[in-house]
């Protein structure tokens, strides 16, 4: 396992940084990485690998069956990392039909060209396999205050159209191991931050809104809970469960960081007040406004993580000021990363559709 890996969506958020760890960690490991590059991903992304050369950049659709089969026989491929998806909540709400294609019906895709090169040819054993799936803490609903954190045994409840599609992924994935006995492992991770991530999320949309003196649009009362994960532990999580996870299992994956948004936003903040000093928009909180609420939105997220803890010895690294400080001065050392997207007109349409007229709360 590990030598020769397949990795979807590795030109988004998440994935580019995995690949960037997992080079760092295993540069021997040979990376397939299928990606449509939607508007989400970009080749822009994975500029900086630290070992190109073992790094493969395929631009295609997940749910195109035959070229991954393709790809399984001429990579030898012993270990599917599945990221690709549609990953905008709002999004999801403005355009569902997108989802249910990629996260469900590309994930089926995925899993049925497994299926066929590596249980039916059975070219490698299944001691030498993995299918690893990301997944997400939406699938489990929404928490009121006071409730306990979400654990693995926790019965899906999702909510948008995105958590709905990621459910049913996963649904699919079990179902295969169950009927089929395809190896796999699930990760369902709360919500990331950190370089690369595309700003239409919380808090890369606030970093650039308030380099451009935009306004910081607070959905409802801003005391909606997240639980905060810089990317890079996540990618280190998912490595363990690579190297050590069990078979058949999910494993939780959460930073601990449970501040309201409002909170986040005024971190961001502060922080730019110090490290964009001279901007004459300072100080950024004079830029918050509370907008419209996103329709269905979930109050509250935790993620209770002591099985990964315990079973494999995993915990965040990072804590959530040390993490925003770091990601602020990503961004402010890489305005041409931003400039590029915000100069598209996809980029521009979207803010449009969201946000114009969406009124004030
Ligand atoms: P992202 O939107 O930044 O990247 C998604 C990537 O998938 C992009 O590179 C895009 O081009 C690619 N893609 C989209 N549709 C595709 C298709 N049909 N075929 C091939 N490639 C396609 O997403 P992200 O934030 O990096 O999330 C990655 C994964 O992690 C997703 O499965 C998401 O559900 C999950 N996840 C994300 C978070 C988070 O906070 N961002 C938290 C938990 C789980
Ligand atoms: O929990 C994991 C999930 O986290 C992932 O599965 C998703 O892929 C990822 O997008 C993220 O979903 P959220 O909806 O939680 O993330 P987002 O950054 O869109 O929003 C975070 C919180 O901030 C949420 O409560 C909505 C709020 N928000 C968001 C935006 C974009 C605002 O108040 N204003 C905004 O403009």
């Amino acid at each position: 396992m590990n030598q020769n890996m397949l990795i979807t969506g590795g030109a988004g958020f998440i994935g580019s940084n995995f690949i960037r760890y997992i080079q760092e960690q295993a540069p021997e490991v040979n990376i397939v990485n299928l990606d449509l590059l939607t508007y989400a991903g970009s080749q822009e992304n994975l500029r900086d690998l630290p070992h190109p050369e073992k790094h493969i950049l395929v631009e295609a659709d997940v749910s195109d069956q035959p070229l991954i089969e393709g790809l399984l026989h001429e990579h030898n491929i012993d270990t599917i990392v599945h990221f690709a998806a549609e990953s905008h909540v709002d999004r999801s709400l403005k355009g569902p039909g997108a989802f249910v294609q990629t996260n469900i019906v590309g994930t089926f895709s995925l899993l049925e060209a497994a299926r066929k090169v590596w249980l039916q040819e059975k070219r490698l054993g299944k001691d030498q396999l993995r299918f690893h799936h990301i997944s997400t803490d939406e699938v489990y609903g929404s928490l009121d205050p006071g409730d306990p954190a979400f654990e693995e045994t926790t019965p899906y409840a999702p909510t948008s159209p995105y958590a709905a599609s990621k459910a049913s992924s996963d649904h699919l994935v079990r179902a295969y191991a169950h009927s089929f006995g395809l190896p796999i492992t699930i990760s369902n991770c709360s919500n990331n931050y950190g370089p690369y991530q595309f700003p239409e999320k919380l808090i890369p949309l606030m970093i650039l809104n308030a380099l451009t003196g935009k306004p910081l649009p607070i959905y409802g009362d801003g005391m909606q809970i997240r639980d905060w994960l810089y990317v890079e532990d996540h990618c280190a999580a998912i490595y363990a469960i690579l190297n050590n996870g069990k078979i058949g299992e999910s494993y939780n994956i959460g930073g601990g960081n449970q501040p309201p948004n409002i909170e986040i936003v005024t971190t961001i903040c502060e922080i730019l007040d110090v490290e964009d000093a001279l901007t004459q928009f300072r100080p950024h909180s004079q830029l918050i406004e509370y907008v419209t609420d996103r329709p269905g939105h979930d109050r509250r997220y935790a993620m209770n993580i002591d099985k990964i803890n315990r079973d494999l010895g995993w915990a965040p690294s990072v804590n959530l000021k040390e993490g925003l400080e770091k990601t602020v001065r990503w961004y402010l050392d890489h305005i041409d990363w931003l400039n590029a997207i915000i100069k598209e007109k996809s980029y521009q349409n979207w803010v449009d559709i969201n946000y114009q007229g969406r009124g004030t709360s």
